[in-house]
């Protein structure tokens, strides 16, 4: 947890019942337009990275878009999106990933970054965990080196940081 870890949680709302029955839904829009919060939860993530010698920010699709560009902006790396399934014009590698209900699928370009470069794969939040493993795994096949795996919310009673860990990925959040 991050020194503003408490503060960031006091400005995400939850939506219980949304998008359905018996999800409580962390929604960060009140986060993002506090511009004094949004910027503490960017400081947050420069500080904790700015002496790993991060080569590239690989954000997940969407909302993980949102902290990884100005992260990698101030940071001075190169940003990779991770995006779903149809959205990447070039060679693309894949992984599929199970979901409460379902399948999803996460693309990245086949040349996004060097062999061998530092990856920092950034999120809004851990639930299952699906949607990071598969990411890092993504990451670690096109021969990026996964220095951690980082979000703004982990659900840690949804089991996925644990699970990520299991997996052998670093994890940190901001607030759980
Ligand atoms: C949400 C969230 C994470 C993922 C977490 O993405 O942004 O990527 O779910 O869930 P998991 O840990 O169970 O995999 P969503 O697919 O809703 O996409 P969005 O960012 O486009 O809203
Ligand atoms: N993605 C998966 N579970 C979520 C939750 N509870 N809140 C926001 N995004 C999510």
């Amino acid at each position: 947890m991050s020194i503003y870890g408490d503060y960031i949680k006091s400005v995400i709302r939850t939506v219980p019942d949304w998008p359905q029955p018996g999800v409580n839904f962390r929604d960060i829009t009140p986060l993002l337009q506090n511009s004094a919060a949004f910027r503490k939860l960017v400081d947050s993530f420069v500080h904790r990275y700015q002496e790993m010698e991060i080569d590239a920010v690989a954000a997940i699709d969407a909302r993980g878009f949102i902290v990884g560009a100005p992260l990698a902006y101030e940071l001075g790396c190169s940003f990779v999106p991770v995006r779903k399934k149809g959205k990447l014009p070039f060679r693309t590698i894949s992984e599929t990933y199970t979901l409460e209900y379902g399948e999803a699928e996460v693309e990245l370009h086949s040349d996004a970054f060097k062999q061998g470069d530092r990856i920092l794969i950034v999120d809004d939040l851990i639930a299952t965990g699906g949607t990071m493993l598969a990411a890092a795994k993504l990451i670690t096949r096109s021969g990026g080196q996964v220095v951690e795996t980082a979000t703004i919310v982990d659900l840690p009673d949804l089991g996925g940081s644990a699970r990520i860990r299991e997996a052998g990925f670093n994890v940190f959040a901001v607030c759980s």
